[in-house]
């Protein structure tokens, strides 16, 4: 996120956030704009954050693919399991330990079993008095091995709870490295560093990045001065990364690779039975389980896939108002994800873009014309809106427009610029490839934006009168 700001709203829109609607009030008159505090009404806030009842969720984060889970609903992995557990054991004895390199397509367990293996040696290292540091990155974000190196400390200092004591930009990475080492010196017995989505750190020059921070990285058992076991882990998609590497990192860089092969349907049925518990007790028909590991084992064989399918499938289930998710749930979610990647690549977007978009469509959808080509400057201002509404952070109007335009790769929407009128200014537009209510109807489906349906009419206000200004004047 450190390439992105926020920024304060624009001195000349109202704070419409706090805004309180009394019972029957009507939102769209804005004289009903009043505080939190005197109305008795129930603020936007409070509305939002109250948990809807019944469906047939139980615990509905056991089915998203993000969610830390327990080790004993691990399925399927035993191989992996064995030979991770195996590598690390030796920590305990304060023995040393191989890096490693674990490939595999995506959803098959990768992050996970790492995670699982290094929680367990943590909380062993602790009952033995001994402080083992578990400094993981994700490569995607970094741009450079020095950003790499950088974000190393940080989570070193964050495990710690110090300050990194170098700064991100200014000082040298062999500085930053050495304090990555003296960090490690001063408070591991032991240190593996897991390096995910590793193939992700290109950089801008002809050699990739993962090259010098592999090679950097791999000379700390010389160069950093520590005594303990050091692991270097990385983690990709590729199965043949090591050939991607140059030389020089190569000959330092031997790991035990251990490969992740996509899940058949038997491990997909173990994977989500494992997670039945989302649901309420009766809510899962007999078949809905199977349906979705055959379906998952068929096309991919990505388990972070199937768990999605399965919570898409309760979340159509509960939008028809039923108990129960059947069969043609499964199959309804199947045919709207699979069949249209527009959608199932907006659902799973990160939360801003998520809320970008949805400010589009709904700059879009709101207006009487229903616009073909909707304004950036409107649609800016209903994210800010709906931003605040929702207490998330806020971008600056640069980075709204650049999570928007992003999705025209994925075909989601074009993007032009263009005159609004003679001697009126060349302004952003864009053209959304889907209905906008879909697309609303999409994002909607996760949790953190379902709310957002008890909103229609504020945020209809919001982009009425924010049209209607740039009718008028020029912004
Ligand atoms: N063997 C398993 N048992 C239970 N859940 C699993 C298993 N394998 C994967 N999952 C779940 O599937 C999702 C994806 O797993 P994970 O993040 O480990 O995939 P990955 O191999 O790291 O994928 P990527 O290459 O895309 O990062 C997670 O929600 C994880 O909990
Ligand atoms: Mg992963």
């Amino acid at each position: 996120m450190d390439d992105e700001s926020s920024t304060d709203q624009d001195a000349d829109s109202p704070d419409t956030s706090q805004m309180t609607f009394g019972k029957g009030s009507d939102p769209t008159d804005s004289s009903q704009e009043t505080t939190n505090d005197d109305s008795g009404g129930i603020s936007i806030r409070d509305r939002l954050q109250t948990e809807s009842s019944g469906g047939v969720f139980a615990n509905k984060d056991l089915v998203r693919s993000d969610t830390i889970i327990d080790e004993d609903r691990i399925v399927g992995r035993d191989d992996q399991l064995g030979r991770v557990v195996d590598n690390l054991k030796p920590v305990l004895q304060d023995e040393g330990i191989p890096d490693m390199l674990l490939s595999g397509p995506s959803g098959t367990g990768k992050s996970l079993i790492i995670h699982a293996v290094c929680k367990q040696i943590v909380e062993l290292c602790e009952s033995q008095d001994k402080t083992f540091g578990v400094l993981s990155i994700n490569c995607e974000g970094p741009k450079t091995a020095d950003r790499a190196v950088y974000r190393l400390v940080k989570a070193a200092a964050d495990d710690l709870g110090v300050e990194p004591g170098v700064p991100q930009t200014g000082v040298s990475t062999d500085q930053k490295l050495e304090r990555l080492y003296e960090l490690m010196r001063e408070h591991y017995e032991g240190v593996i560093f897991i390096l995910d989505e590793i193939d992700m750190l290109e950089g801008p020059y002809q050699e990739a990045e993962y090259n010098s921070l592999i090679y950097q990285l791999s000379r700390a058992r010389k160069l950093a001065d520590f005594d303990g076991p050091i692991s270097l882990t990385a983690i990709t998609n590729y199965a043949d990364f090591m050939k991607e590497l140059n030389s020089r990192a190569q000959s330092s860089y031997n790991p035990d690779d251990i490969f992740f092969d996509d899940y058949d349907a038997n491990q997909l049925r173990s994977i989500l039975k494992m997670r039945r518990d989302a649901f309420e007790p009766d809510a899962l028909a007999g078949d809905v389980i199977p349906l979705v590991a055959a379906l998952g084992s068929h096309t991919h064989g990505d388990a972070r896939k199937a768990i999605d399918l399965l919570r898409w499938a309760g979340e159509l289930a509960e939008r028809r108002g039923g108990n129960t998710v059947t069969e043609n749930d499964v199959r309804e979610a199947q045919e709207k994800y699979t069949e249209n990647r527009r959608l199932r690549h907006i659902s799973g977007i990160s939360t801003q873009k998520k809320l970008a978009i949805y400010a589009v469509a709904a700059t879009g959808h709101y207006t009487k014309e229903r616009l073909e080509w909707i304004p950036a400057g409107p649609a800016f201002k209903t994210y800010q809106f709906i931003a605040d509404t929702m207490d998330m952070d806020q971008y600056s109007r640069e980075t709204f427009v650049n999570h928007v335009t992003e999705q025209s790769t994925y075909g989601v929407l074009e993007f032009d610029r263009r005159g609004k009128g003679r001697g009126r200014g060349v302004h952003m537009y864009f053209s959304l490839s889907e209905d906008p209510e879909t697309i609303m109807e999409t994002i909607r489906e996760d949790s953190r934006f379902e709310d957002l349906a008890h909103e229609n009419a504020t945020i209809g206000a919001v982009v009425s009168e924010r049209l209607t200004r740039f009718r008028n004047q020029n912004y």
